[in-house]
Formats: structure tokens, sequence, C-alpha cells
């Protein structure tokens, strides 16, 4: 046990010393403003320890924590997160039922943390369409940490990108059929704005855990210039170190936006 122990401890020890390397390597004057996460892998890292599913989504929580303390400690103004996807739905009714359950459990404990840190909750996705509970935990969130300043934590929730762009078309036909916009003054700005990212800037940096290389209808018009990171790694395995991994690898690429530097 004693030398079981030991290792352990000297384990920890070394993590946290690999950590606060990367933190120190981290250029602060070249950050991503905002950095989106797909949240995968929650399921697979589960069965792969003979757990059920739903264990793989609690644990999911326990990285994302220590995502938003990381984040948050960098300087970055704005993590989008994708939590529920309007695929999602089609899942077995109990996954559903507890994903849906998650955000107030979520909330209900952490709450005070994002007030007192002075974190901004916003929330794109359809929430009509969700449980009335989970609505309310997530509007009562959003309510009481408006007036923070601070960093921007933002869950996709009921989200699709299709859906939003559809959305975002009707929004600005109606606006032209009721004459209060000109079709010919339809610029891209425009189009940012009738989404529901609205003010808020595009990602410079996507992350996407679990090996999968796909989108998955997350962000499809917003992730236009935006930087591209993956993981093998499972989503409740992903921590300081994979975050601060990526963003050095993103402060080494060129952004050239379609133009030549
Ligand atoms: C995808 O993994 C993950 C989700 C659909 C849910 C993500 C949600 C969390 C991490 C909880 C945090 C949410 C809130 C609102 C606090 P998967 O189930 O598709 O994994 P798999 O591809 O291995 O099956």
């Amino acid at each position: 046990m004693g030398v079981y122990l030991y290792f352990r401890v000297m384990k920890v020890d070394k993590r946290q010393k690999r950590e606060e390397e990367l933190f120190r390597e981290v250029s602060k004057g070249k950050l991503p403003e905002h950095v989106a996460i797909i949240m995968d892998g929650n399921g697979r890292w589960a069965q792969k320890r003979g757990l059920p599913r739903l264990a793989g989504h609690r644990a999911g929580i326990s990285a994302l924590k220590k995502i938003i303390t990381c984040a948050q400690e960098l300087g970055i103004k704005v993590i989008t997160l994708y939590a529920f996807s309007t695929e999602n739905w089609k899942r077995p009714k109990r996954e559903v039922e507890f994903l849906m359950r998650l955000p107030e459990e979520y909330l209900e404990k952490e709450l005070g943390f994002l007030i007192e840190n002075n974190i901004v909750i916003k929330t794109i996705g359809d929430l009509d369409e969700i449980p009335g509970l989970t609505q309310k935990a997530i509007r009562k969130a959003v309510a009481s940490t408006k007036q923070n300043t601070g960093m921007i934590l933002n869950f996709a929730f009921n989200y699709g990108g299709r859906a939003e762009i559809i959305g975002a078309v009707k929004k600005i036909s109606r606006e032209v059929l009721e004459g209060r916009l000109q079709w010919d003054e339809i610029t891209e700005e425009i189009f940012s704005k009738h989404l529901y990212t609205g003010s808020i800037p595009d990602p410079d940096l996507l992350i996407r855990p679990s090996g999968e290389l796909r989108i998955s209808n997350f962000l499809l018009w917003q992730l236009a210039y935006t930087e591209l990171w993956f993981t093998r790694v499972m989503w409740p395995d992903f921590n300081k170190k994979y975050f601060l991994k990526a963003i050095k690898d993103y402060q080494k690429r060129e952004r050239r936006f379609g133009g030549i530097l």
C-alpha cells in the first residue's frame, strides 16, 4: 500500500509539473479568444471500463470543470461547449433523460462558483423544446450571471448548425417581407448577427477529443476559418495538459484567412 501511494503521489506530482511547464510555455499574447469544444467520447470511455454510458457523461462533467478553470487562468474570453445536439434526441430515452438532467445537476452544484468567478453563462440552441425544469435551471444561470464581466461559458444545448442557419434565414426573410431590411442589405455580418451566436466572435480554435475527425453539425457557419485540433483522448480523460497542448499547437499555426502573409 505504501509503495502504491508513493508512486501515485509521484505520478500526480509529475503531471502537475508538466502542466505548470506547459502553462508557462503558452504565449499569453497570442491566445485564442474563443475556443469551441465537442465533448465527445463519454460513452466509449464508460464502456471501456465496463460502466454504463451515463457514467461517462458524469465523468465528462469533471473534465469540463478542469477546462473551465484552466481557460479562466489563461484569460480566454469565450468557451463554447457542445452539450446536446439536435441529433442527440435519437439516443435511448434513458440517456436523453439523463443528459437533460445534467445541466440542472451541474448548475445546482456549480452556479455559486461560476458567479463568484465572474463567469457569464450563455446558451445557443432551442431551449423551448427541452424539459421545463432543465429550461428553468439554464435560464436562472443565464440571468444570475448576466451582470458578470468575465469569461463567457456558452453551452450549445439542443443545438444544430443547420437548424441555426435555417432559423437565421427565416428571421432575415421576415425582416425583408416586413420592410425592415432590404434584400441587398444582407451581408455576412448581418447574417452572423441573426445566428444564436449573435455578438460572440467566431471560434479561433475547435477541439474535438475521441478520435473522430468531423464537425457533427456544430457551428457550421462560425467555423469557416477556425483552426481544428483533434485528439484520440476521450472527453472524460481530457484535462489541463491536453487543453494547453491544443493552445500551444494553435499558437504555431499561421492563420491566413484566405490571404497570403
Ligand atoms: C458525446 O459523447 C457527449 C454528449 C452527447 C454529452 C456531453 C455532455 C457532457 C460532457 C456533460 C456536460 C453538460 C452540461 C450541460 C453540464 P458520446 O456519448 O457521443 O460518446 P461516444 O461517442 O463515445 O458514444
